[in-house]
């Protein structure tokens, strides 16, 4: 690993508990049983976003299940494919997890995330992940409306080929609704979130 990266690396991390804590802010917490109202509207909302099989999608596919969802890129060095293993793990330890969840995986950097490379990365988390990506302009709204803060990581002297992305590293939850349920902070245990799944969608 280049030294460059692994400060990189440090540095995502950092964001990820930092811009968790913010995120709290903007989005009140469920704590527990008790899922609240108010406040949904601060995150979500319609978007549009092409998914790894170049198809265009909008949130109206999304409604019907639960979604999960995380915001990231594939070049990712650990963040990224670190918290969509944990959410695989809950999911794949779900009965019928498939007839109730979707898990979409939005990249935060469309530039090098084609939805060929989407394919392959979705690939290796859970089958029924959906890997969405579009142009610049498809992720600036859907990021926005998630509350997703991301940036290129060196700016203007970063390599055009090698560059990291710095993002903030929160799961949310939407209802079959599309309205907001609640976030997993980046750090948060695959079986606390499988114990949230099953307890939201028994309830
Ligand atoms: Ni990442």
């Amino acid at each position: 690993m280049k030294k460059s990266t692994a400060i990189l690396a440090i540095s995502c991390l950092l964001l990820a508990t930092g811009l968790g804590a913010s995120a709290l802010l903007l989005a009140p917490d469920t704590s527990r049983n008790n899922i609240v109202s108010s406040g949904t509207a601060l995150v979500g909302g319609p978007f549009e976003a092409t998914n790894q099989d170049g198809k265009r999608v909008s949130d109206k596919d999304f409604l019907g299940k639960h979604t999960l969802f995380y915001f990231g890129f594939t070049f990712c060095p650990d963040i990224c494919p670190a918290e969509l293993q944990v959410i695989s793990a809950a999911l794949s330890e779900i009965d019928g997890a498939e007839d109730k969840f979707n898990l979409a995986f939005v990249t935060i950097d469309p530039a090098r995330d084609t939805p060929d490379i989407m394919k392959q990365y979705v690939a290796h988390f859970w089958p029924g992940t959906i890997g969405l990506t579009g142009s610049a302009e498809d992720i600036r709204k859907i990021a926005s409306a998630y509350r997703v803060y991301y940036t290129k990581a060196g700016g203007e002297n970063a390599d055009k080929d090698s560059y990291l992305m710095d993002h903030s590293s929160i799961t949310y939850l939407m209802g079959p609704d599309g309205k907001f349920i609640r976030h997993f902070p980046f750090g948060t245990s695959a079986d606390d979130i499988r114990k949230a799944l099953v307890e939201i969608t028994s309830g």
